[in-house]
């Protein structure tokens, strides 16, 4: 997830997993820059040896830039490379990148074919399930995908013009993944273990895709976790800290975790959010009382 799941936020979340981490996916790198990756995007693109096999998403509407990027993706070490065909900002999907591509199937045709051209190493594509109601399209997408040779292919439920209102569209997913030859992977709307088995087992999917899930309960992969959130965002903080962050950019990571933490918990997160500076940030997240972030209590849900 662009501008959540970077290096240090990964690594907490594998700490916090205790073993039982999922296949991480980077944040969607821009190719839309003059050359295939941006350094910003090199930045992102990091990953550690512990995460392998590790999967770097690229997102754009050019075929040559992203067989380029793809190459240099494989080059930096991913084992896997997405191609995003999902993401519904309009300055992506407007210019024909992310769900934009879905409105454009010939190009997504000819991204895929020159991408699977340019890298040996198997090729996902993340999709949503078309631009708007009237123009559903996944299972082109599917044939498309079976087609030119993509090896997994991820669905999150619902359209682009859909955003992230409503509830993804389950029954869709489960009808792709009837009839699929390649792995179907679910995404949209699982906030729990239990609700990821769920899935697995009404709908036929190979896997679940968590998103902002992992922003609410970082430690939701690991069934056993008995987790003190005052803790977690404490680590985070210090993995964003080696991570040469800057106190005012930490300061809204922090927020940005936090405000998910405490969304049951109006004044904390009040709190949090009117912290001016890093320093004040840490003062008020350490006198919160230790009983209201023990585990469990409910996140988000
Ligand atoms: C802040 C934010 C950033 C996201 N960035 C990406 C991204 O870079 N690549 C991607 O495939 N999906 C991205 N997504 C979409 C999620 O991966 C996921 O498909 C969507 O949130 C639905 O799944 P969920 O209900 O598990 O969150 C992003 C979502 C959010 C909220």
């Amino acid at each position: 997830m662009s501008g959540v799941t970077d290096l240090p936020f990964r690594r907490l979340i594998r700490e916090l997993s205790c073993g039982c981490a999922p296949l991480f996916v980077s944040e969607f790198l821009s190719t839309s820059g003059s050359g295939f990756l941006t350094p910003l995007n090199l930045t992102a693109a990091r990953f550690d040896k512990e995460e392998e096999p590790f999967c770097i998403q690229i997102f754009g509407h050019n075929a040559e830039k992203l067989a380029g990027a793809a190459l240099q993706v494989q080059e930096l070490g991913a084992a896997f490379v997405e191609l995003n065909a999902g993401c519904p900002a309009p300055k992506v999907a407007n210019k024909g990148g992310g769900a934009g591509l879905l409105k454009n199937l010939p190009n997504l045709i000819a991204i895929l074919r020159a991408i699977k051209a340019s890298i040996k190493v198997p090729l996902f594509l993340k999709c949503r399930l078309g631009w708007d109601k009237s123009s559903i399209c996944i299972n082109e997408v599917l044939e498309i995908a079976e087609g030119e040779g993509v090896e997994q292919l991820t669905i999150h439920g619902r359209t682009k013009t859909e955003a992230y209102q409503g509830l993804a569209n389950w029954n869709i997913i489960g009808e792709i993944a009837a009839k699929a030859k390649i792995p179907i992977i679910g995404n949209g709307d699982i906030n729990s273990m239990e609700k990821a088995r769920d899935a697995i087992k009404n709908y036929g999917v190979q896997g679940i895709s968590i998103g902002r899930a992992a922003l609410h309960n970082p430690w939701i992969f690991n069934p056993l976790a008995k987790i003190d959130a005052r803790y977690a965002v404490l680590r985070f903080n210090e993995l964003m800290m080696q991570d040469g962050f800057r106190p005012m950019q930490a300061l809204g990571r922090l927020k940005q975790l936090c405000a998910r933490l405490c969304s049951g918990m109006p004044e904390y997160r009040l709190k949090i959010l009117r912290c001016q500076n890093h320093d004040e940030f840490l003062d008020n997240w350490a006198n919160f009382s230790a009983s209201a972030f023990s585990f469990p209590y409910s996140v988000g849900s």
